[in-house]
């Protein structure tokens, strides 16, 4: 057999380049380009016989096809993010921050499914045994069935799960460790990942197994990201959180068996992770009701109402470029509803900065937030606090209409429900309810909104 050539592989996205480059011109992302073996573990071997597979009829298939079967953990966070709990056969990829709190969560599966009699396996390539138990006694887990195994080679964790009775769940922690004896490339390289990736997820299609692939994300893009292993796997969980904050939200961005869009919200004590049952309460804890620039928007995640407060501090400028710093919101959006506040409303920021923050460390992606977000800075600017039981929540175009958004009535009654009883929203939302002392204010235009606030 002619010596196979090597590759060049972007450890960041995955990109096979022809020869070495400085730069991956996929991602954009320097120094992230890797020699590789490009028969890494895939179809290597000699040549085999073709095998004829077997087709069926999609009519046929009627009546056979039952909803996906799962496994519930009963936590209720956890089960709202994968849709209701694991697929059995399926795969998910857990990613996140090292020390964000992924083999915390998981080991609160672990031992949550073991109560309920499901065979659990949790495989850390990362920690030994008597660490993992350590962990396990701190959540109160320590005295349920689930197996522990510290095992980083490919061939010996599929040995481990195959051995005895099959696991219901088996958890790899984390797929950076992992390495395959048939690939060459160095453990947490782009080939490595996706190979012991690969075979975790054929076994669980062979086995009807859940498998949960931990995967940890370098902002350097050092180690090979699980950005590749997201195409393989049949769901995608990203658990975020700000270090100065105790809550940590898990957020599904790819599901082949749910919803997309939900969030699991968790808070870190001392005994692991606590649900968070109504975030909401949880993001306005810390409101300072009386201080100009801050705004409470009614936003959805997937299908929960959370209100969040949005922060602005509109100040003179020493600087001759003035400063724009976001934290929870897109940079872009701001720009953007700046550019409609000076165009369409006259309110001038060019000589001011703008900083902008999304209180308790959450993060908005909604363009629904749009209009909190002008009304926060408006406030801000003015010096002029706005009322402590209003909410705001509507799309701005740029010509500075107010466009309205999905699920009015559910952002209101959660509103309702936290004490608020005024909203400023766009004109033509359906859904409203009314009467008992309600006060919605429908605008249909930016400049509507800074008459209001302004006066
Ligand atoms: P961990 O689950 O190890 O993170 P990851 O697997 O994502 O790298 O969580 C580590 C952090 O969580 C660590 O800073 C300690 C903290 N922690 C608690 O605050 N309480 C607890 O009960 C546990 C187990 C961890
Ligand atoms: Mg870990």
């Amino acid at each position: 057999m002619a010596k196979a050539r090597t590759q060049f592989v972007c450890q960041n996205c995955g990109t096979i380049h022809a020869r070495w480059v400085g730069k991956c011109d996929a991602c954009g992302e320097w120094n992230t380009v890797v020699e590789e073996d490009p028969m890494g573990g895939i179809g290597g071997g000699p040549g085999k016989t073709p095998k004829k597979g077997r087709v069926v009829a999609l009519t046929a298939l009627s009546g056979e096809i039952e909803e996906a079967p799962r496994i519930e953990t009963g936590i209720g966070e956890l089960d709202r993010v994968t849709g209701g709990g694991f697929v059995r056969g399926s795969a998910v990829l857990v990613g996140g921050d090292p020390g964000i709190g992924k083999s915390t969560v998981l080991m609160q599966a672990a031992a949550a499914l073991s109560r309920r009699g499901q065979r659990v396996i949790y495989v850390s390539g990362e920690e030994a045994v008597a660490q993992i138990r350590l962990r396990a006694q701190r959540l109160g887990a320590a005295e349920t069935d689930v197996l522990l195994a510290a095992e980083t080679n490919v061939e010996d964790i599929l040995a481990t799960l195959a051995d005895g009775k099959r696991p219901d769940l088996a958890i790899i922690d984390s797929i950076q460790t992992l390495w395959s004896d048939i690939v060459e490339s160095a453990p947490g390289t782009v080939t490595q990942v996706r190979t012991g990736a690969q075979a975790m997820i054929r076994f669980a299609k062979q086995t009807g197994a859940a498998i949960v692939l931990v995967g940890h994300v370098t902002k350097e893009g050092q180690i090979a990201g699980p950005r590749v292993v997201e195409h393989m796997v049949d769901a995608v969980l990203y658990f975020e959180g700000d270090r100065g904050h105790h809550y940590r939200i898990l957020r599904t961005v790819k599901n082949r068996f749910g919803p997309t869009d939900e969030i699991g919200v968790f808070e870190m004590s001392d005994k692991g992770l606590r649900e968070v049952s109504n975030p909401s309460e949880l993001f306005l804890g810390e409101r300072n009701e009386k201080s100009p620039g801050a705004a409470v928007f009614a936003g959805m995640e997937g299908t929960r109402p959370v209100l969040v407060e949005v922060q602005a501090l509109v100040a003179p400028t020493s600087l001759g470029t003035p400063r724009r710093a976001v934290v929870g919101w897109d940079s872009a959006r701001l720009s953007m509803i700046l550019a409609v506040l000076e165009a369409h409303c006259g309110v001038r920021l060019g000589q001011h900065d703008v900083y902008l923050n999304v209180a308790g460390g959450f993060r908005i992606s909604e363009p629904a937030a749009d209009l909190a977000v002008a009304a926060a800075l408006v406030s801000s600017l003015a010096g002029l606090a706005l009322p402590k039981d209003c909410v705001y929540f509507g799309e701005v175009s740029l010509s500075g209409a107010v466009r309205p958004v999905s699920h009015t009535a559910q952002r209101l009654k959660e509103a309702e429900k936290l004490g608020f009883s005024q909203a400023v929203l766009p004109t033509g939302s359906a859904e409203l309810p009314r009467g008992n002392g309600r006060r919605w204010a429908e605008i249909d235009s930016l400049p509507d909104l800074v008459a209001r606030i302004a006066g």
